[in-house]
């Protein structure tokens, strides 16, 4: 395995927080402090903040993603923002398949496909989400499921496209509950994944897939998640709204 060759990604996922003014404050704050950033950094945020992050983001090296995009091109979904209103705007990523959106608003791993394949064709880059909740890692079934959720979601999904793809590690017990997977863990999941990737697409892609772990990342535990051999970066939840903490986790992405 060789770490080197894949690109780090640290993304913040804002999740349902911050108005336009604050957005901007957040983002102010962010630019100076990962200027330098030996990583991709990237912020996921709410739909009413994508043109205040974009405008505030010109010329950096911060990237705007959004945190869900609909399946269907247009039509009647109330509610729904698709791939292509995203891509107009200039959106360059979008999370799919977050342990949130699975759960509390009935998301499946077949429209989690439909919705990664629509991103993909809107020529956004999605930041996939994959990960097991705690019933499954007691009964033993994490790398079955995490594999499952991984080939479903990426069914249809050609190798060269998997060149736009980031893959999440999100052990749903482990996000906004301040329990951190031991770095062990993440990186055993983070591989699982590599190894499915490589039964699907061949070595070449596997290794070639940034895979990050998301969970209670922080300032404090990120060194030491990030220097794992299969962990490529981070999706950070609470952190990613603190400036400082979350400068900290791209210098240890920079330095991992
Ligand atoms: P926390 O970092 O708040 O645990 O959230 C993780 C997450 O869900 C990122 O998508």
């Amino acid at each position: 395995m060789n770490k080197a060759v894949r690109k780090a990604v640290i993304a913040g996922n804002w999740k349902m927080n911050k108005t336009r003014p604050e957005a901007k404050e957040l983002i102010e704050a962010i630019k100076p402090l990962v200027a330098d950033a030996g990583c991709e950094v990237i912020c996921c945020v709410p739909f009413t903040n994508l043109e205040t992050a974009l405008e505030a983001t010109k010329g950096s090296n911060v990237k705007v993603g959004a945190e869900n995009c609909h399946f269907e091109k247009s039509g009647a979904f109330t509610g729904e923002i698709s791939a292509d209103m995203l891509a107009e705007m200039g959106v360059e990523y979008v999370v799919l398949g977050h342990s949130e959106r699975r759960q509390y608003f009935g998301e499946t791993d077949e429209t989690v496909n439909k919705r990664l394949k629509a991103a993909l064709g809107a020529g956004l880059k999605p930041i996939l989400c994959v990960g097991e909740m705690l019933a499954d890692r007691e009964n033993g079934i994490t790398a079955e499921l995490v594999a499952m959720q991984t080939k479903i979601a990426l069914k249809g999904v050609s190798a060269d496209e998997m060149k736009n793809i980031i893959i999440a590690y999100e052990p749903v017990w482990a996000i906004g509950t301040g329990k951190t997977a031991t770095a062990e863990q993440a990186n055993e999941v983070c591989a699982l994944i590599r190894a499915t990737l490589a039964s699907l697409y061949g070595e070449a892609v596997a290794e070639a897939t940034t895979i990050q772990y998301g969970g209670s990342m922080n300032a404090k535990n990120a060194e030491e998640l990030l220097a794992q051999p299969d962990v490529d970066g981070g999706l950070i939840g609470g952190a990613s709204l603190k400036a400082p903490d979350f400068a900290t986790i791209v210098k240890a992405a920079t330095n991992g």
